[in-house]
C-alpha cells in the first residue's frame, strides 16, 4: 500500500457543503457519493475525515479484521446522552465485561423461552384488529414490539400505564435523533434548547420507571427467569454483578435499540406484502401448513423458510439500520486505502443492499433470491451490523419479527389505502416520514376467496 494514498472523495476541506447534504437527505448523498467515486470515499465534515465503505472484503475488514482499533463512531456515541454506559454506547474493558455478562440473557435456550410472551402478547394486541379497520402500520407494530420488549425484559413488572410511560419517552428520545440539529451539530446537551428540556424530562420518567422496578426487584430477593432476572443474575469471573446505573442504562438500552427496529422490520414487511399480493399468499400458505390455527411457537420458526426470506428481503431493501459505523483509533488501511486515526468510518447497508454486483435488479422486491443465498459475499447483507459488535439481540428479532408477522398475516390481509405512498426518514434507524403509512385490515376468513389479486411490479 502508498502510505498516503487517500481515497477519493469531494473536494473541500471543512465539508460544509457535505455536513448540509449529510443534514437534508442521507441517503442521497451516500448513494451519490459511491456512483461517482466508487467503494472507498472519503469526504471532510467539520474538517474530519468521514470514509464511506462500500465494498464487502472492506467491511468485512472495518468490522472484523480491524475491531480492535474500531471505536464507537459520533453518532452513536450522541446516543449517550440517553443510553449512558450501556451495550450500544459503550467502549473497551467496560463494553467486553458487559457484552460477556449480557450474552447469557440472548443464547438460543434463552431466546426460544422468549417466543411465548412473544407470542401471548402480540395475541393479545391482535385481539382489537377487526375486518374494515384502518390502522397506522408503524405505530401499530411499533406499540406492539414495545409491549413484546418490555414482557421479556420485566415480565409482569411493568404495568400497562408504565409501557405507555416509556413509549412516550422513546418517541421524544426517536424525535430528538431524527430532527434536532442539535444532535446533527452535536450541541452540548447543558445548552437549555426546548428540545434538550423534552429530552431531559423523557429521560428523567424512564429512570424514576427503572430505578423503582430494579429495587423492587433486587429488594425482593424474588428471582425470575425474565431478561432482567438474567441481568441481575450475571455475574463476572470475580463474582461481581451490575450496579443499578449499569443495569438502567442496559435497560433503556434494550428498550432502544430492541424495539424501533423490529418494529421497522415489521411494517416495512407489511407494506411490501400489502403491494405484493402473490408474496403474501404465499406467506399464508406456508403458516397455514406449518401452523394451521394453532398459535406459533419457537419450533415453527425455521420451518417458516419463505416467510424467513421475506422478511429478509425486506430488510435488505429498507434495512432498519440504514448505516453503521466506527471510528479508527489507529490508522489502518482499508481497500487499499491509508484511513487515519479519528476517520468516521461509515458502512451503508442503504447502499451495499442495493449494489448490483450482489443483487441484481435490485430495486425489485424478489424474496425467491434467498434461495440461493450461499453464492452471497459475506458482508454484501449485514442489517445486524458484524464482528465483534454485531446486534446482541439479532436472533431474538428475526423469532420475534417471524412470529409477529406469521401472526398478522394468519389473521388478516393488509391494503394500502388509497394514495398512500412509503417516504422515508433516516434517523437512528430508517424511519417512516410523517404520520406513517395507514393500511386496512380484512379478516382471513372473509379474504381467502377475494386474495386472488395480481402482483404490483415495483416496490
Ligand atoms: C430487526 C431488528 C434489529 C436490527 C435491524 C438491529 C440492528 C442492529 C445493528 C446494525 C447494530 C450495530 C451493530 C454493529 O455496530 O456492527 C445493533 C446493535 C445492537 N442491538 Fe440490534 N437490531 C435489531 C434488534 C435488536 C433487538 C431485538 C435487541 C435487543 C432486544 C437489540 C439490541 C442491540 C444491542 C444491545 C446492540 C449493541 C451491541 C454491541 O455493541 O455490543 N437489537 N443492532
Amino acid at each position: 500500500m502508498n502510505e498516503h494514498r487517500t481515497p477519493p472523495g469531494p473536494k473541500g476541506r471543512l465539508g460544509l457543503r457535505n455536513l448540509f447534504g449529510w443534514s437534508t437527505d442521507q441517503l442521497g448523498l451516500l448513494t451519490g457519493l459511491k456512483a461517482r467515486y466508487g467503494d472507498t470515499v472519503q469526504m471532510n465534515v467539520f474538517g474530519k475525515p468521514w470514509v464511506l465503505v462500500s465494498h464487502p472484503k472492506d467491511i468485512e475488514a472495518a468490522m472484523v479484521k480491524h475491531a480492535k482499533v474500531m471505536g464507537r463512531d459520533a453518532y452513536i456515541t450522541i446516543l449517550q446522552r440517553t443510553l449512558g454506559q450501556g451495550l450500544l454506547t459503550s467502549d473497551g474493558e467496560l463494553w467486553k465485561r458487559q457484552r460477556k455478562l449480557m450474552s447469557a440473557a440472548f443464547t438460543p435456550k434463552k431466546i426460544a423461552t422468549y417466543a411465548e410472551a412473544m407470542v401471548r402478547v402480540t395475541d393479545q394486541a391482535l385481539r382489537p384488529w377487526r375486518d374494515g379497520m384502518e390502522i397506522n402500520l408503524h405505530h401499530e407494530m411499533s406499540r406492539l414490539t414495545m409491549e413484546v420488549v418490555a414482557d421479556v425484559l420485566f415480565g409482569a413488572g411493568m404495568s400497562k400505564a408504565d409501557v405507555e410511560t416509556v413509549s412516550d419517552a422513546m418517541e421524544v428520545i426517536n424525535e430528538y435523533y431524527a430532527n434536532s440539529p442539535e444532535a446533527v451539530v452535536m450541541l452540548p446537551e447543558w445548552v437549555p434548547t426546548p428540545r434538550h428540556l423534552r429530552l431531559k424530562r423523557a429521560v428523567e420518567s424512564i429512570d424514576t420507571l427503572l430505578y423503582r422496578i430494579i429495587s423492587d426487584r433486587r429488594s425482593s430477593g424474588e428471582t425470575r427467569d425474565d431478561l432482567l432476572g438474567t441481568l441481575l443474575a450475571a455475574q463476572d469471573d470475580d463474582g461481581s454483578g451490575m450496579t443499578d446505573q449499569q443495569l438502567r442504562d442496559e435497560a433503556v438500552t434494550l428498550f432502544l435499540a430492541g424495539h424501533e427496529t423490529t418494529a421497522l422490520a415489521l411494517s416495512h414487511t407489511l407494506y411490501l406484502l400489502s403491494k405484493y399480493p402473490d408474496v403474501a399468499r404465499r406467506v399464508h400458505e406456508e403458516l397455514t401448513e406449518v401452523v394451521g390455527d394453532r398459535l406459533p411457537q419457537a419450533d415453527d420458526v425455521k420451518k417458516l423458510v419463505y416467510t424467513g426470506w421475506v422478511l429478509k428481503e425486506a430488510m435488505r431493501l429498507y434495512s432498519p439500520a440504514w448505516t453503521t459505523g466506527r471510528e479508527s483509533t489507529a490508522d489502518v488501511e482499508i481497500g487499499g486505502y491509508h484511513i487515519p486515526k479519528g476517520s468516521q468510518i461509515l458502512m451503508s447497508q442503504w447502499v451495499v443492499h442495493r449494489d448490483p454486483r450482489w443483487f441484481p435488479n435490485p430495486e425489485a422486491f424478489d424474496p425467491d433470491r434467498w434461495k440461493d443465498e450461499a453464492s452471497l459475499p459475506r458482508y454484501a447483507y449485514f442489517p445486524f451490523g458484524g464482528g465483534p459488535r454485531v446486534c446482541i439481540g439479532n436472533h431474538f428479532a428475526m423469532m420475534e419479527a417471524t412470529l409477529l408477522l406469521g401472526m398478522v398475516v394468519q389473521r388478516f390481509r393488509l391494503d394500502l389505502l388509497p394514495g398512500e405512498r412509503l417516504e422515508l426518514k433516516p434517523s437512528v434507524t430508517l424511519r417512516q416520514k410523517g404520520p406513517g403509512l395507514k393500511v386496512r385490515l380484512f379478516e382471513r376468513e372473509r379474504v381467502t376467496q377475494q386474495d386472488q389479486r395480481p402482483t404490483v411490479s415495483a416496490a
